[in-house]
């Protein structure tokens, strides 16, 4: 039995009911209109598309995908908790809650319109999913043909086994180059270490929000000792060369991560304001919710080098525009 065929598990797992999506025609749904909703239904949307991730697509091996894609995709995803381990399924959705992710489905539950995302640098589409599960309408950009059709095998299959297509569009492009409609968010997740150069990708970005739009980054902390050790095991030159199956040539950095302090001053030094910057430690998923609502307040970046945070999550807005951000 798998844990999707299993309701009882999930309710074990993460201590809520567990409905279909056909039962909730919210934002979830590609038909329904939009209307802003509480941060405990997105906690409840952000649970049950992993429900589906955890315990359909993964837990049946991916089996839609073609072999090498397959393969590529379950290695990407091996330390993911597996479907019949209910304790660190529940440990990881309450991380995930608690982290950058945590804090886009809020944001999202919050936008008095639908919101518009751009996904810069997809890769398997996840996050693009993820978010339009919540609701917003999602573009994923990326360079690699592969990934691409991965990802939108993944869309395929989510509506064959649910029912529910999603609001997600995947284009194949330099997300330096982009060029089309404004976004009310940028999210970039693992991908600014790869993004090349990193400047005009931040002067791109300014061209690709809407007033008040935000550009969310979620990434490694590159000072921690363990992150800048396996960094060091990765590469020899930091800045490489992508060459698509088609010939076509882009730069690409291997694992240039930053250290909170350097992401602070790249965003300012390129005319965006941080106007939230999160460091996050090991053991965030262990502790019960009152004890962490205590501690969270120290999670902010207040300058200070934060060696020993695994993750970091910056939220900046281009200056001269109106925020859009409140604690979500
Ligand atoms: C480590 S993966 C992260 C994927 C995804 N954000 C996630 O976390 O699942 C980084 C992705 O960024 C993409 N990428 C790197 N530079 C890019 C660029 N200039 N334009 C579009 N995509 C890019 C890569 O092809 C790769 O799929």
């Amino acid at each position: 039995m798998t844990i999707s065929d299993d309701p009882e598990h999930w309710v074990r797992a993460t201590g809520s009911t567990p409905r279909r999506a056909s039962e909730s025609p919210g934002p979830e749904t590609s038909s329904a209109e939009w209307r802003p909703y509480a941060a405990a239904e997105a906690r409840e949307r952000l649970r049950r598309i992993h429900e589906w991730f955890l315990g359909v697509e993964l837990a049946r091996g991916a089996s839609f995908l073609p072999e090498d894609e397959r393969t590529a995709f379950l290695d990407y995803y091996e330390n993911y908790p597996k479907h019949d381990d209910v304790a660190a399924i529940s440990r990881y959705l309450r991380a995930l809650w608690r982290l950058d992710t945590g804090w886009v489905a809020r944001w999202i539950a919050q936008r008095p319109i639908r919101p518009s995302i751009l996904d810069a640098g997809s890769g398997f589409g996840t996050f693009s999913m993820i978010y339009a599960a919540l609701g917003a309408e999602v573009v994923g950009v990326d360079l690699r043909p592969d990934r691409l059709d991965a990802a939108e095998r993944r869309l395929a299959y989510y509506e064959q086994t649910t029912g529910t297509s999603l609001r997600v569009r995947y284009e194949r492009v330099d997300v330096i180059q982009r060029r089309g409609q404004p976004f009310d968010m940028v999210w970039v997740y693992n991908a600014l270490s790869h993004i090349e150069p990193v400047e005009q990708f931040l002067q791109q970005v300014r061209t690709q929000l809407r007033p008040g739009g935000l550009l969310v980054i979620g990434d490694i902390n590159g000072g921690h000792p363990v992150h800048a050790k396996h960094l060091a095991t990765v590469r020899t030159e930091v800045v490489q060369e992508y060459v698509a199956p088609d010939g076509t040539r882009h730069a690409y950095a291997v694992e240039r991560a930053f250290t909170p302090r350097l992401l602070h001053k790249l965003m300012e030094s390129h005319g965006f304001t941080v106007k939230r910057h999160e460091l996050f430690y090991g053991g965030l998923s262990i502790l019960p919710d009152p004890l962490y609502a205590m501690l969270s307040p120290f999670q902010r970046y207040v300058g200070w080098n934060g060696r020993l945070a695994l993750r970091q999550l910056v939220v900046s807005t281009p200056r001269g525009t109106a925020p859009q951000t409140s604690r979500p």
